[in-house]
């Protein structure tokens, strides 16, 4: 798949580590930065670069790195087609795919550790939608919401 991965000042530190494991998992990666450590950078820039990506099929998922993953999740949402969610633990980060089709993950670099990070990345990038009747009845009404398909 291709990944697109976005981190703000909260996130950057976690950015190299998340980069690093999207690639060791064998997927390309389109990167929109934050290039260097600017503390004034601003989320949502981030965000809605990755979720465009998404949205546009220029990425298959998205991967959004901040502080804690709230305000990147806040902003995707707000591009059609895009399910952004924060996920802190594995149990999320994988049946979120698998029940809502989750298609940006968003992790708060300053709540987490890399390790955990890192296998909620994992998780995510390795989940696929289950397809079963009533997911795909829930994902209807959630795509018809903004008139978007998956
Ligand atoms: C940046 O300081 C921080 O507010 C941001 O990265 C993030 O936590 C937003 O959700």
């Amino acid at each position: 798949m291709r990944i697109a991965v976005g981190a703000d000042h909260g996130g950057f530190a976690l950015r190299e580590t998340i980069i690093e494991t999207i690639s060791g998992l064998g997927h390309d990666i389109l990167d929109v930065g934050a290039f260097v450590l600017d503390e004034k950078d601003d989320y949502p820039d981030y965000a809605f670069m990755v979720a465009d990506a998404v949205a546009e099929g220029r990425a298959d998922r998205g991967i959004m790195l901040c502080g804690s993953g709230v305000g990147a999740a806040i902003a995707a949402n707000k591009v059609a087609g895009v399910r952004a969610s924060v996920c802190h633990d594995t149990y999320s980060a994988q049946q979120g795919v698998e029940h809502d089709a989750m298609n940006v993950l968003c992790i708060g670099a300053r709540v987490i550790g890399d390790d955990l990070a890192e296998e909620l990345t994992r998780l995510f990038l390795s989940a696929e939608f289950s397809g079963d009747v009533r997911y795909a009845r829930r994902l209807n009404k959630v795509n018809a919401r903004d008139g978007s398909r998956d």
